[in-house]
């Protein structure tokens, strides 16, 4: 159920960087003015940044960045709206806690996000450095039960066109992929995807995947530990009026628009169109060692195409493999 805080939040969402009087919120939210009062002191409390000013009445500030449900429902457009969200201020990971439901019967469309993640987890089993207050980590549960599993990459590949296209619409510049489920800018790693995926037993189709998205959206405190300095950047150098929640919202609405309009084509082409690797040098990571190739395309279904120095080529698929551009090691 909501509360009277969670009303109130939305209200302010509403009308953000607007006035909008003690009375006229009690007569929406059909509280008193006193309930109203103890609501903008919890929120408050809670980091939210609300100015009250005597006739004019309360206003939440433009420039608050913390990430709610009320804050991204607020940016979703129509095929986005239906999905059902929580927020969570910490989790071990988004994406476990998601399997956990959706195996538990959760619907398609369910999205958890977090604000930190104690056991955030990369591809390959690597973990994702989650920390508090400068990222979004985010996943959404989807059950494509017609699809055949071989198309569960597909996933990840409209992720990564979402996640480029969210930065942008942000006004991050030369947003690329990094086949086949990392985003760079600036020759550092600033986004990486995870999907996990469950088949059904008897027919073998999907039954369902969880697909996590995290941004490093501001650089953290103190900086990125040492492990990651040299790879890892955020999005944006400095807070961004309500970053973390538009950030959120946008990819959001854009993975939903080509999820639900799929037939692979349009996104296959702006996933190519956003490489980082073709054309490239790159050394290929197997688990039995590690081979140089050219980097020729992705085709349809985001396979990498890649050929050896000694002329052999191989269709590479996301399973246990990653690559490095040969140059910038990364
Ligand atoms: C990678 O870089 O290899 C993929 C990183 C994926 C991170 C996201 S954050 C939200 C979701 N929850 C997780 O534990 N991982 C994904």
């Amino acid at each position: 159920m909501t509360g009277t805080k969670e009303r109130l939040l939305e209200l302010l969402e509403k009308n953000r960087g607007q006035y909008i009087s003690g009375e006229e919120a009690a007569k929406q939210l059909d509280i008193s003015r006193t309930a109203v009062w103890k609501a903008v002191n919890s929120l408050r409390k809670e980091g939210y940044e609300i100015c009250a000013v005597p006739n004019k009445g309360y206003s939440l500030s433009s420039g608050t960045d913390i990430l709610s449900v009320q804050g991204i429902r607020r940016y979703l457009r129509p095929a986005a709206a239906g999905l059902q969200l929580e927020v969570l201020q910490e989790v071990d990971s988004t994406n476990n806690r998601l399997r956990e439901q959706a195996a538990a019967g959760a619907l398609e469309g369910t999205v958890i996000v977090a604000g930190r993640q104690t056991a955030g987890k990369g591809r390959l089993g690597r973990k994702f450095y989650s920390p508090e207050g400068t990222g979004v980590y985010l996943s959404l549960l989807l059950r494509p039960e017609t699809w055949p599993p071989e198309r569960a990459v597909g996933i990840t590949t409209i992720a990564a066109v979402a996640g480029c296209e969210a930065i942008e619409a942000l006004g991050g510049r030369d947003v690329q992929i990094k086949w086949v489920n990392d985003i760079f800018m600036d020759g550092r790693k600033v986004s990486g995807i995870l999907t996990e995926a469950s088949m059904g037993l008897e027919n073998g189709h999907l039954e369902y995947a969880v697909v996590g998205i995290g941004f490093n959206v501001y650089p953290p405190e103190g900086g990125f530990p040492p492990e990651l300095k040299d790879i890892a950047g955020a999005v944006f150098p400095e807070q961004k009026s309500d970053g973390k929640n538009r950030l959120a919202a946008e990819f959001l609405n854009r993975f939903m628009d080509y999820y639900g309009h799929g037939d692979g084509k349009n996104y296959v082409e702006k996933y190519r169109e956003r490489s980082l690797v073709i054309g490239k040098e790159i050394l290929v990571l197997k688990r039995d060692g590690s081979r140089k190739a050219k980097a020729l395309d992705v085709d349809q279904d985001c396979h990498l195409l890649v050929e050896y120095e000694d002329g052999t080529r191989e269709k590479l698929s996301s399973g246990e493999i990653s690559v490095r551009v040969a140059r910038t090691d990364q």
